[in-house]
């Protein structure tokens, strides 16, 4: 593996273009049959360019991210659900190998969708899912794409498993690393969370607090696999494979209404990869004839001081430009988003929105979900269950139709967010008038 240097590659990252593209090279000897399931090359999203199956992320035409392209066999609801509980019930439409289960992983996905009466009574919606990725193995949806990641790292043999993170990712990095034997070095920003930090730290002794945002993190990050040979940066030089993880959150939502697909979906929007992969992947299950076409509206949400997407889409530019995030909600807090042009073109095809809500809203989020529905979810779940709230409520999302809100982590993670807002009704001293003078019931 080697590193070659393409001056002025505009590579997508979450972050800034690097200057130059990392590349570990694939060794084609060393490549197996089938790495790559029925991947059968990398195309580019602007110019349809396609290059070889390898550890590539930008266009060598334009600069354009890569995407995987497939040759999907014939798939039937059946062989799906006679699969496993995880994502791997969905391995033929992702690009890791047929015996993916063997090898050692964290095994994430099929998570709950709860019906939320009461949250959906609240806001006035009729019918109201929440896809609670919080119970994933490192509570955030973030195992899914990581899982993904570590097939392709392992199929390219890398030797270390990276990542830049604003902090559920090194928790997913570091955990599926160390259960796959594999050394890992996880970047975080240092103003991080203290759980976030925790619960990368128990996992691997390569936590490196960076001083600077997520957007400095992720340039560091750029800049060391543009140095370093055979690091597998999850999000960086191997992620188009890292990134289709996030369609099984489709897949998912789509089996568990009994294989058809909601007519609205609202999901959190960091750098802007998990809501386009949400929608391909409901493309793909119409194209393979899994489920019955018809339009879904996409919704994105972003906290006010890190909004450069909704932000576009009120001034109805295409253009986003960069911003230096300033809010709670660290998960979603990338200044200059890699996938946000193809967010806001996806929320204005298919007629849903970009909305944003301030830190405060946030917090109110977080305890209306948990009060409502039992679900304690982090800053990322607060702001998509706030922006959900703010969009009926401006007359922006139909409660009448069918809708999903997904809550991508979990609450545990972010407790500083409503650790001043919910405490103990009342202490008391143990006796039964005590308790009757406390005026709780
Ligand atoms: C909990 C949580 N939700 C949502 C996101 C946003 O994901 P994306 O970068 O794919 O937009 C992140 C990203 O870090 C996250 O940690
Ligand atoms: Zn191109």
């Amino acid at each position: 593996m080697s590193t070659v240097t393409e001056p002025g590659t505009q590579a997508t990252t979450d972050e800034q273009p690097p200057t130059e593209q990392a590349v570990v090279e694939p060794d084609e000897a060393h490549l197996r049959e089938g790495a790559f399931g029925h991947a059968v090359a990398l195309s580019c999203r602007e110019c349809g360019h396609r290059v070889d199956l390898g550890p590539f992320y930008a266009c060598p035409e334009c600069f354009g991210p890569l995407e995987i392209a497939y040759e999907f066999p014939a798939v039937t609801r059946e062989e799906i659900e006679a699969g496993p509980r995880n994502i791997w019930r969905y391995k033929a439409l992702l690009p890791v190998p047929s015996d993916i289960e063997q090898s050692p992983n964290m095994e994430p996905g099929f998570t709950r969708l709860l019906k939320a009466r009461n949250l959906g009574r609240e806001l006035g919606i009729d019918r109201l899912w929440v896809k609670d990725d919080s119970t994933n193995p490192t509570n955030s949806f973030k195992d899914r794409v990581v899982a993904c990641a570590l097939s392709a790292a392992t199929e390219l043999h890398a030797k270390v498993f990276a990542c830049p993170s604003t902090g559920n990712l090194a928790n997913a990095v570091a955990a599926a690393g160390a259960r796959a034997g594999m050394k890992t070095v996880v970047f975080i920003p240092s103003n991080l969370e203290q759980p976030k930090k925790v619960n990368s730290a128990v996992y691997t002794d390569s936590l490196v607090a960076v001083e600077g945002n997520y957007d400095d993190v992720n340039k560091l990050a750029s800049e060391i696999a543009g140095e370093e040979d055979g690091w597998a940066f999850v999000n960086v030089n191997v992620r188009p494979y890292y990134a289709e993880g996030s369609k099984t959150l489709g897949y998912e939502i789509a089996e568990q209404l009994g294989w058809r697909l909601p007519d609205q979906v609202v999901i959190p929007v960091a750098s802007g990869s998990q809501l386009t992969k949400v929608h391909k992947a409901f493309g793909e299950l119409v194209k393979l004839g899994l489920v019955e076409d018809k339009p879904v509206k996409i919704f994105g949400a972003q906290a006010e001081g890190c909004s450069p997407v909704s932000t576009a889409y009120k001034a109805g530019v295409d253009a986003i430009r960069p911003v230096k995030p300033d809010t709670i909600a660290k998960s979603l807090a990338i200044g200059n988003p890699a996938d946000g042009i193809y967010v806001l073109d996806i929320c204005k095809e298919t007629g849903g929105a970009v909305e944003d809500v301030t830190d405060d809203q946030v917090r109110e989020a977080i305890v209306l979900l948990a009060r409502t529905e039992g679900v304690f979810t982090e800053t990322a779940g607060g702001t998509t269950v706030g922006v959900l709230k703010k969009l009926v409520e401006s007359g922006q999302l139909d409660p009448s139709l069918e809708t999903v809100v997904i809550n991508t982590g979990h609450g545990l993670k972010t407790l500083d967010a409503v650790s001043d807002r919910v405490a103990p009704a009342a202490t008391i001293a143990p006796s039964y008038a005590a308790f009757t003078d406390a005026g709780i019931v």
